[in-house]
Order: structure tokens, then sequence, then C-alpha cells
């Protein structure tokens, strides 16, 4: 798919699902700056219109993938990136159900309502599953649903959804479809909220407040923390290269692969803001009972390389200092 072939005859127009929360928010004004129409399609059931910049090429519609009535006149895009979803190891626990069926009966009425465009699938790191023995994770590893169900705590749930999301698009890619798979490895940046369970911006609030940052677990477990522009940028990129978009080469690892150990992450926080807290460690399984944390998420970044280069992810430090400035700005 060629992005300048677009902008030849008339204005490129993407529908962006979910595009109302926190990966949205940084990905529409990108699309808007390289001259596309913007339509968003967003319940706000965790994303906000504040998320939203407001420009004469954006325009959005409340409403659920879910509702199938309401999806009946989405066809004519240029392309769609299909962000909506059920986020945040909270909101998943809370309700399984609702989480599995966003990601397949939603991901399914997408498909079905916006005819033929090449569509972007967002999946999830979480569709490896348990496979955490610190080895890379690659796009060609074999993923069992036994593997996953464990991991969602023996209830069909978030990491079963993006699975069974993916199969929704390989189909569609096998039947002719242009569909692109990413799977992001945890994105962070502004407006990200820690309400429903994401770590950074949770830490950030309580060494804010001085009060203790909570940590699931012995504190060892490890992530890789990707910057969202840069995390966005390097998406647009990968729209234009046709290889990332043929069945069998479809599905693309997107995140850095500088590793942090929770603990090492909590410190450099509090360390930043100079804040007063102090950690606490609480048995994982006393939160999530029945589901056991991944030890190791590590992306094998080998073909992300290969389609895109380099891609060079901002040091978690920067990203949080990024979060400071910008905070100290607002409340001075
Ligand atoms: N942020 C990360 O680290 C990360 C990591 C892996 C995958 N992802 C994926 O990236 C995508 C965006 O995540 P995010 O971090 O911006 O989370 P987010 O919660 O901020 O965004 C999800 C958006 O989907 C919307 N939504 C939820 N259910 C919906 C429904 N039924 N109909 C319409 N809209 C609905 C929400 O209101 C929200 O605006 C998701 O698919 C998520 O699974 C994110």
């Amino acid at each position: 798919m060629n992005l300048s072939e677009l902008h030849s005859d008339k204005q490129p127009s993407v529908l962006i699902t979910g595009g109302a929360g926190f990966i949205g928010s940084h990905l529409a004004p990108a699309f808007l700056k390289i001259g596309f129409k913007v339509r968003i399609l967003d319940n706000l059931s965790t994303g906000t219109l504040e998320n939203l910049p407001v420009h004469p090429d954006l325009s959005f519609t409340n409403c659920s993938i879910l509702d199938e009535n309401a999806l009946k006149s989405l066809a004519g895009f240029d392309l769609v990136v299909h962000l909506a979803s059920v986020v945040g190891m909270k909101l998943a626990k809370q309700n399984p159900v609702l989480t599995y069926q966003t990601a397949v009966k939603g991901t399914n009425n997408i498909l079905k309502y916006t005819g033929n465009t090449p569509i972007v699938l967002c999946s999830s790191s979480s569709v490896y599953g348990l496979s955490d023995t610190g080895i890379k994770m690659r796009e060609d590893a074999a993923i069992t649903d036994g593997n996953l169900l464990d991991y969602d705590g023996g209830t069909l749930g978030y990491a079963c959804g993006k699975r069974h999301m993916e199969q929704l698009g390989i189909a569609a890619a096998a039947a002719g479809r242009k569909v692109l798979i990413v799977r992001p490895f945890n994105v962070i940046g502004l407006r990200q909220v820690g309400t429903y369970g994401m770590v950074v911006p949770a830490f950030i609030q309580a060494a804010m407040a001085d009060i203790p940052l909570r940590i699931f677990g012995d504190g060892n477990q490890t992530r890789c923390f990707s910057d969202v522009n840069t995390f966005v940028q390097s998406l647009i990129r990968l729209l234009s290269i046709d290889l990332a978009w043929q069945p069998g080469s479809n599905i693309v690892n997107l995140g850095s692969d500088q590793t942090v150990s929770i603990n090492a992450l909590a410190n450099k926080i509090i360390r930043a803001i100079g804040s007063a807290s102090a950690i606490e460690h609480v048995p994982f399984k006393s939160i999530f009972p029945g589901q056991v944390d991944v030890q190791n998420r590590l992306p094998d970044t080998s073909y992300s390389k290969s389609l895109l280069g380099d891609i060079s992810w901002p040091n978690i430090d920067d990203v949080i200092n990024t979060f400071l400035d910008i905070r100290s700005i607002s409340n001075g």
C-alpha cells in the first residue's frame, strides 16, 4: 500500500476504531499531519473526546464495534486501523467475556462492514502467552490455545481474544484482503491512564502523591516499554511496505527491546520525581487469582528491523521525563 499514491487523486481517509483511547490520541493527529481525513469510532468506555484534537478533517462516531446496526454505513475508507479493545489487566479480569467478545465479535464486525479496505489489526504481545523463558518472542513462534488460556486464568479473555482476532485477520488475508497485524509491546506515553492497570502511569500517579508504588509479585519480572510517538511513526512507515501486507509476512512485533525490571522501573520513577513513596510488593495471586504473570516479555525485533531499519526507541528514562516535563508545564 503506497501512502503517497493514495494522496495523488483525492484526500485519503482512515477509520480508526478505538481512536479516542491512548494510542489513538497519538495516531489520529499523525494521520491528520500527513493529510488524511480521519474518522474515529469509539464507545468512550476508556477513551475520551478530550484525547482528540479539534480539526476540520477529524470526525467522531460514538458507537460500539459490537453494535452491528450502527456499523452498516462504514464502507468507503482507504484504510482502517482497528484499535478498539478492552485494554488493561484490571478490566480484562473484571469482564473476560466482554473482553473476548470485543476482540472476536467486534473484529469480525469491523472486517465485515468495512468492505475490502486494507486493515491494520492491533493485536498484542499477550498472544505469546506464558512463553517467557527469556527468549525473544518471534512472530512465527508456535502459540497454543492452552498456553493462552493459562495466561488468561482459565477463561477466554484478552490473550485468547487477541489471538483469535489475529486468526480472523489471517483468514481475511487468505481470502484476498490486505491485512496487517501488529503486536505492540507495552506502549507508554502521555494520555495513558493508570486506572485500568497500566503500570507506568499508575506508578507516576502514586509517586506524585507520595503513596506506595504497588508491585505485583517480586518485581524481578521484566518488560520492554515503547514510546508511543515512536510506535505511531513506525506504524505509519510500515503501511507503505508491501511485504508487511503479504499473507505469511503480515504479522509484525512493534516495540522496543530494551528490558527493565519492574523494581528498576519503580525506582527510576521515584528518583525522577523526587518522591517520598515507598515500594510495596503484593503477591500477584492475591490480585489475579488463578493467573500467572509473565516473567520476561521481550520482542524479537529482527523482522520489524528488516522492514523498517533500526528504530531508535527512546530509553525508559527519557520517556519518563517526557511525562514529567509536560506535567510540570501544565502544573506551572
Ligand atoms: N498500550 C499498550 O501498551 C498496548 C499493548 C499491546 C496492545 N495494545 C492494543 O492497542 C490498542 C489500543 O490500546 P490503548 O493502549 O490505546 O488502550 P485504550 O483503552 O486507551 O484504547 C482502547 C479504545 O477502545 C475503545 N473501545 C473499547 N471497547 C470498544 C467497543 N466495544 N467499541 C468501540 N470502542 C471501544 C475505548 O473506549 C478506547 O478508546 C488496543 O487494541 C490494545 O489491545 C496496546
